[in-house]
This record gives C-alpha cells, sequence and structure tokens, in this order.
C-alpha cells in the first residue's frame, strides 16, 4: 500500500556516474575519501562504462586527472588529454548507447588548482581572470566536443561560459551537442574528497569564493540560473544538494529545463563514514538522500551512489 501511494520514485534511469580517468598510471587508484571509487585507467574506465551500462545507468560523466599540470591546464583542451582520448575510446565502442558528458573546467588541470587563467591582484592573492579564461572554455568544449562528448558541462562558473561555449560549438558544427550548466554552484565545503580525486590543492590556501556562490545566497542561485538559461544552457544544475534542497525546489518550479543536482563527493563520504562506524546505514540514508533531491525537484542526480543504486535495483 505504501508503495501504490508513494510520491517520488528514484530510477536507474534519473542518475549520473561520476568517473575519473588518470593519465600515465597502470592500475586503477582507489580514492581513500571516496570508498568505492577509483581514478581509473583507460582500460578499468572501459570497464566500469560496460558494467554500468549493463546494470541500466544512463549516463555518465567524466573527469581528468592529467600526468602534468600547467598555468593553463592546457590538458583540458589537448586533443590528446585525458579525458579526450577516454571520449574516442568510449564513443568508439558505444557510440550513442550511453550519453557521455564531459566536466568542462581546468582546475583539474592547472597546477595552482583554480578553475581558470589566474593573475596577481592588487593584494598579492591570485586572481581568476574571468574573460581570458573564457577562451580557454572555448577550446576545451571544442577539444571534448571533436573527441565525441554528447553533453559538456561547464563547472567553473566564469560569467558568459555558457554563452561563449554554446558559440564555438555551433560555429564548429556542433548544434547537436548539448549544455549541462553546473549553474549555481555554491563555494562549498563539500568537495574535499573530489580534491583527493583529482589532486587538486588550491594554491596559496586559496579558496573559490571569488566565484562561485556564497552559501548563504538563494535568490542569487535563480539569477545565474536565467543567465545560463538565456546564454543557451540546455539543462542547469544546483550543487551541492542536500544543504540546497531550497534552491533546487525554487528552480524546479521556475524553470521547464531538465534540472540536475549533484549530491557531491563530502556528502558520499560523510554517509560512508558514519556508516562505517554503525552509526547510521549507509544504504537506507543513501535512498533518503536521493529520494529528498528528487522530492526537491530535481529531474537528474549525479551521484557517487548511482553502481550501488543500479545493482540494488537490478536484485
Ligand atoms: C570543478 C568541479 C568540482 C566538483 C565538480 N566539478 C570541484 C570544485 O569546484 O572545487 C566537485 C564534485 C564533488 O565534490 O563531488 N571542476
Amino acid at each position: 500500500m505504501r508503495s501504490l501511494v508513494s510520491e517520488v520514485h528514484v530510477r536507474v534511469d534519473d542518475l549520473i556516474a561520476p568517473l575519473f580517468v588518470r593519465e600515465g598510471i597502470d592500475e586503477p587508484q582507489p580514492i581513500e575519501s571516496l570508498p568505492g571509487v577509483m581514478q581509473h585507467t583507460l582500460e578499468s574506465l572501459g570497464t566500469e562504462v560496460r558494467e554500468l551500462k549493463a546494470l541500466g545507468v544512463k549516463a555518465v560523466i567524466l573527469f581528468g586527472v592529467p600526468a602534468v599540470k600547467d598555468a593553463e591546464g592546457s590538458g583540458a583542451f589537448d586533443p590528446d588529454g585525458i579525458v579526450q582520448v577516454a571520449l574516442r575510446q568510449l564513443v568508439a565502442e558505444h557510440g550513442e548507447s550511453i550519453v557521455l558528458m564531459a566536466d568542462l573546467c581546468v582546475d583539474e588541470y592547472t597546477d595552482h588548482g583554480h578553475c581558470g587563467i589566474v593573475h596577481e591582484g592588487a593584494d598579492g592573492r591570485m586572481v581568476v581572470d574571468n574573460d581570458a579564461t573564457l577562451e580557454i572554455y572555448a577550446k576545451a568544449a571544442l577539444a571534448q566536443a571533436e573527441a565525441g562528448a554528447h553533453v559538456v558541462a561547464p563547472s567553473g562558473m566564469m560569467d558568459g561560459q555558457v554563452a561563449v561555449i554554446r558559440e564555438t560549438l555551433d560555429d564548429a558544427g556542433f548544434s547537436e551537442v548539448a549544455i549541462l550548466a553546473y549553474a549555481a554552484k555554491y563555494a562549498s565545503a563539500l568537495y574535499g574528497p573530489f580534491r583527493d580525486a583529482v589532486d587538486v590543492t588550491i594554491a596559496d590556501g586559496g579558496d573559490r569564493q571569488g566565484y562561485q556562490q556564497d552559501h548563504r545566497n538563494a535568490r542569487e542561485a535563480i539569477r545565474e540560473v536565467e543567465l545560463d538559461l538565456a546564454e543557451g544552457a540546455d539543462m542547469v544544475m544546483v550543487k551541492p544538494a542536500l544543504a540546497y534542497l531550497d534552491v533546487i525546489s525554487d528552480v524546479a518550479s521556475r524553470v521547464d529545463v531538465p534540472l540536475a543536482a549533484y549530491h557531491v563527493s563530502g556528502e558520499y563520504a560523510m554517509i560512508h563514514a558514519a556508516g562505517e562506524r554503525g552509526w547510521i546505514d549507509t544504504d537506507a540514508v543513501a535512498l533518503e538522500h536521493l529520494t529528498a533531491i528528487k522530492r526537491a525537484g530535481a529531474n537528474i542526480i549525479l551521484t557517487y551512489f548511482t553502481r550501488w543504486f543500479a545493482e540494488q535495483a537490478a536484485r
């Protein structure tokens, strides 16, 4: 009876699996702060995607860990950068039978760990140059589209990034490549384990408060979403998820495009850490969280629980 009258359902179809692929390793590397998640080799990535697809998962999003980082993050737009190589491999095997998304940012690729080109500000601190960064995002979008990405997902929170990417893709004949915009992305303390996963330390004890949103602001999120939609985003995202259910709900009631929410690394890690101590029931809390995110109004969830959820559903 309860199932019959339940209002919200999480389906495998709603989930996107974030996957990490690292250049220059021979064996997949476990990520300590993300139990069960790996930095993949090209080979183990291939296996993972094959298995996810067999479990019914419809989409993955790729993050790259380059062997060498530099000031511009050139691995993000090099045609032979690790994500581009991985995309070509996956497209060759799967075509369009699983949606291949690429996170579009440079923080994994820069030696200073920021999401763009930096210069020294008046007070000696690093400042990200918004407009110079747009030029490298355009190059990264092109490299990802040429490598076969079906969806590019700009996550750097630079102003105007969606417009520049849309124009670049259209001019190059990639009008079919969709944009999932990380539209309302907060400068959150919940990204810690992700930074372990991509080996990122922000230089000089810096942070991303100059370009990501302040967690005290909700109306600002609506403005960010509206701007991204006006610039041509096909889908928008709120990130993180649980601490921002009000924002998800608000955005859901105002927009008519698919809305994604990112249940981020820290959210996943907290559940596992408490579960390992026997303080909570990991599986029950995971399901409760995913359900809450859908109940708030998200259509799509990016979550490290995707494989687990699909395995449960298959049983
Ligand atoms: C930026 C990016 C980040 C995450 C996704 N894309 C890190 C950041 O903004 O610092 C975090 C995802 C997570 O914590 O799971 N490329």
